[in-house]
């Protein structure tokens, strides 16, 4: 027996056992002639304490840090006790040690607050793996699986697994390919999800399908990305989008109590796509805190149902507004008496390439109700005001104006909306805000081809009241210049987005069945008769054979993790992830192929 008990489970109830533990040596300290080990394993940590009478035998065996230990001995109840470990209250009194393996001295230290860097802790993830912090985020990633696993198994989903090598599946990214040995030059690609084969399962009649399963995309990383991640994937048949989202927010919320013993109790608000572009500047917006957007002007193409507040901000011959596209404002709370330093500041930020403004206006909205600005020049007090109350602006408030292009002004916006969000604390870690955002349109027009892409993936049906409208219209467009007057712009998918605390978490919706919408579908894309059955005729043969009404949802499993973790990174949650570049700097892959490999490949490789 290696070992009777585990590193984090003593207690001073134990007085007097005879036990036996094994792990790491985190730490050796010697006082005067007794030494005092912390021993670490996957559970705890134990202090060891070596008296004199053990010297001889460690002279000759020295310990180190990382070595693996086995100790056999006494508890004892301390008499200074630590409260900050677990085993505080005892320490073992060793009788007997065997040295199980030496270590090299690790190149960190492998303890939360370690020195080692991103790039060596990535070289040696094995030992980084060892540190409390990452050990809990994987415990954290497993109870997620969990508690998933088990609210989907008694709600009927079954788990199925379908294959990796496979042909591309649209999702938008560029596919990872693998070359086939047996069939001379064809290749493989790795499913960027399983998309199509949940599909047909559902043609198949398995009608609540789950899968915890591998994706890739060969995309550009940022931290909320990884070429191989993982997503919580379903299916679902004879359902409706009401069905989808119940089922689904009872899985967030299971979680929830699960891992983080969140009571969500409350309802999960839902916006429209529209409704979260105008009032936060994007489709995933943090609703942890308000600070909304007021459109004071936009073009006329964009958003042709709402208030022209156009009035407000011109014919006062300041060209800043008169020049832009769009200009939108919003009250950050209690600022109103920033200084120029600060407000300095601000405008440094969004004049930042990453943001793009060639400036920041300012309204102090001032505790006696008068107003300063930085554009006192071009408007009266009066005029101020009215922007004030467009802006529902209180009194105390700093109003922040950013004005410009229509696409780079709303997405500063909304940066600086949630930068001044982080700035007065009002993102706050233990906080969880989940959200709906609904009526995505359903196509993105793609300026370089003059056509019409999907915009979540080409298996999503549009909204009921808006299949006639594709059906009848051909999706050629005649005028690049007026792609938004075509009917295909106003066309609303029958799709939904999760998102928790500004992260998109899941995405999903109800898909097409009917064979003839899928191939309008495809055609809308670009996509002549040849192309689809080369690329899908698998699925478009499916539909002829009595394919039920169908959706479904995939959440980005590292992502949840990593939220509820407390973290924007998802490396923090993968015990073996790539760095930006993709690379895997420990087995430092991907790597070269040699010339035999090549060449059974039937590969050439062009330099
Ligand atoms: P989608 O492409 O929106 O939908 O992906 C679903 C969720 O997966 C997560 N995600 C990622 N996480 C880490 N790294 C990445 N590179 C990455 N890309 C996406 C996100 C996202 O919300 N087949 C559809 C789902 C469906 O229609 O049912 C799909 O894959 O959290």
């Amino acid at each position: 027996m290696f070992r009777s008990h585990t590193c984090g489970e003593l207690r001073s109830s134990d007085n007097s056992k005879e036990v036996t533990l094994a792990g790491w040596v985190q730490t050796v300290r010697k006082f005067g002639s007794i030494t005092f080990v912390d021993l670490r394993d996957r559970y705890g940590i134990t202090q060891l304490l070596f008296s004199e009478s053990l010297n001889d035998q460690l002279e000759a065996n020295p310990l180190g840090r990382e070595f693996v230990l086995q100790a056999i001995g006494t508890v004892n109840v301390r008499s200074n006790k630590n409260p900050n470990l677990a085993t505080g209250d005892i320490e073992l009194l060793v009788t007997k040690f065997t040295i199980l393996n030496k270590s090299a001295v690790p190149p960190f230290t492998i303890q939360d607050d370690t020195d080692g860097g991103d790039d060596l802790r990535m070289k040696y993830r094995y030992l980084d793996l060892r540190r409390p912090a990452v050990k809990k985020n994987l415990e954290l990633r497993y109870a997620v699986g969990r508690s998933t696993r088990n609210y989907l198994h008694e709600n009927g989903f079954i788990d199925i697994e379908t294959p990796f090598l496979i042909k591309s599946t649209p999702e938008g990214a560029r596919d990872f390919i693998v070359p086939s040995r047996m069939n001379e030059g064809q290749f493989y690609a790795l499913p960027q999800s399983p998309q199509t084969f949940k599909q047909l399962l559902m043609v198949s009649g398995y009608d609540r399908y789950y899968q915890i399963v591998k994706c890739f995309r060969d995309e550009d990383l940022r931290a909320d990305r990884q070429p191989e991640f993982t997503q919580i994937d379903c299916e679902m048949c004879f359902v409706e989008q009401e069905d989808i989202l119940n089922t689904f927010e009872g899985l967030v919320k299971r979680i929830f109590k699960e891992v983080k013993n969140i009571d969500y109790s409350q309802t999960v608000e839902r916006i429209t796509w529209e409704n979260a572009m105008w009032t936060y500047g994007n489709d995933k917006p943090d609703i942890r805190f308000e600070m909304k957007l007021t459109n004071l002007k936009f073009p006329a193409h964009a958003f042709a149902t709402r208030q022209d507040l156009s009035n407000l901000v011109g014919a006062v011959n300041f060209k800043v507004f008169d020049e832009a596209e769009t200009v939108i404002a919003f009250a950050a709370p209690g600022c109103s008496e920033y200084s120029r330093k600060q407000t300095d500041e601000l405008t440094e930020w969004v004049k930042r390439p990453q943001i793009g403004m060639k400036g920041l206006v300012f309204i102090k909205c001032n505790a006696d109700g008068s107003f300063k600005s930085s554009v006192d020049k071009f408007y009266s007090e009066e005029k101020l005001k009215a922007i004030a109350q467009a802006a529902q602006a209180k009194a105390g408030d700093l109003i922040l104006i950013v004005a410009g292009p229509e696409e780079r002004t709303r997405k500063a916006a909304s940066e600086l909306r949630m930068y001044m969000g982080t700035l007065l604390g009002l993102r706050k870690a233990d906080e969880f805000k989940l959200l709906w955002v609904l009526d995505f349109p359903l196509f993105e027009y793609a300026e370089e081809e003059n056509r019409w892409v999907a915009r979540h993936h080409p298996f999503t049906s549009p909204k009921p009241a808006d299949i006639k409208t594709m059906i009848e219209n051909s999706p050629v467009i005649e005028h690049a210049a007026e792609y938004l007057k075509h009917p295909y712009a106003n066309i609303k998918a029958n799709a939904y987005d999760m998102v928790l605390n500004g992260n998109e978490i899941g995405g999903g919706s109800i898909r097409i069945y009917q064979k003839e919408l899928q191939q309008k579908m495809f055609a809308a894309l670009g996509m002549d008769e040849a192309e689809q059955q080369h690329k899908f005729g698998f699925l478009l043969g499916a539909f002829e054979y009595g394919a039920p009404p169908h959706g479904g949802i995939a959440f980005g499993f590292d992502r949840l993790c990593s939220l509820l973790g407390g973290s924007e990174s998802i490396r923090d949650f993968i015990a073996f992830p790539k760095n930006n570049s993709g690379r895997d700097v420990m087995i430092d892959a991907p790597g070269k192929l040699d010339a035999k490999q090549l060449d059974e490949l039937h590969i050439q490789l062009s330099s």
